[in-house]
């Protein structure tokens, strides 16, 4: 194929990325609100649940005993249906964030900003998230940010985003390997390690995991938009292409990684510092 052809077809998909990115933000919205709407009803139907078997605690009595049980039996179904229906409702609710989190073409500010403290502070909210949504889950981290690392011009939100991605990776790596070695009764303990530093034009930012690794297949394909090994509903494959994008193109960074399948992986960003 000749040079020509090539870029006629590279610009042929990214026009139809882009329209994609808009069409997917515009469904995203339309989605968001009959999802509240699910959301809502399926918990106030919890609460009339509640009330339904106040009322047939009050006059159990009054009915026969096998009545009574079947009574319970088919409120614990509800029951168990409402649970079924918020969770998975609250998954949709994730999966379009992030698809509107994408698509939001919004320019942002550079503002002058300590990054060692929005490292830290996504860091922290990484580490807690990843406790609350998957039981047992821990990990040792460590972090080394270097003395006088001088405040840089960055976009704060996008930065904070492309550390929460790599983190939410690194814990999710380090979470699996964990799981696979507890059953197979090994010893493993999970680490991830934080390091800030700075040289005179440059900032790097390096989150260094112990966890599953990458096979070559996944080294090749880790930036792809929607490209995933998680299950459904744990991961949208966009964390990373993401992240390359507010790193690359809009800090005129780079971003680099290494990673030994069943050792860890470490990604670093590197940032030119500009004057402000
Ligand atoms: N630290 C890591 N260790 C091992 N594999 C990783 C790591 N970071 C990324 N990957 C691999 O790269 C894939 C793509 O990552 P990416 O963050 O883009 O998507 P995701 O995490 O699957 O979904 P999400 O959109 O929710 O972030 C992951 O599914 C995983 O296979
Ligand atoms: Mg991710």
């Amino acid at each position: 194929m000749g040079e020509i052809d090539q870029l006629k077809q590279q610009l042929q998909r990214q026009e139809k990325l882009a329209s994609l990115g808009l069409l997917s933000a515009g469904i995203a919205h339309e989605i968001q609100n009959p999802l509240n709407f699910v959301i809502n009803f399926s918990k106030m139907s919890n609460k009339l649940l509640d009330d339904l078997t106040d009322v047939v605690e009050d006059n159990a009595e009054k009915l026969p005993e096998a009545d009574r049980d079947d009574l319970s039996d088919i409120v614990a179904d509800l029951r168990e249906n409402m649970k079924q229906i918020m969770e998975n409702g609250e998954r949709a609710v994730s999966i379009i964030q992030g698809i509107l989190l994408v698509s939001r073409g919004k320019e942002n500010e550079f503002v002058p900003s300590d990054v060692c403290h929005i490292v830290k502070e996504y860091v922290r909210l990484s580490y807690h998230a990843m406790r609350a949504n998957h039981q047992g889950f821990n990990v040792t981290i460590r972090e080394q940010y270097q003395e006088g690392v001088p405040h840089i011009m960055v976009i704060p939100q996008d930065l904070s985003r492309a550390v929460l991605n790599v983190m939410n990776n690194a814990c999710y790596a380090v979470w699996i390997k964990s799981e696979a070695k507890r059953i197979k009764e090994e010893d493993y303990s999970p680490e991830i390690s934080i390091n800030v530093s700075a040289s005179s034009d440059e900032l790097t930012i390096a989150i260094a995991d112990n966890g599953e690794g990458m096979t070559d297949e996944v080294k090749k394909r880790l930036y792809e938009n929607f490209f995933t090994t998680k299950p459904v509903g744990l991961g949208t494959g966009l964390g990373m292409s993401i992240t390359r994008d507010i790193i690359e193109n809009k800090h005129g960074g780079k971003i680099s990684f290494t990673s030994t399948e069943g050792q860890g992986t470490t990604f670093t960003f590197a940032i030119p510092i500009r004057k402000f």
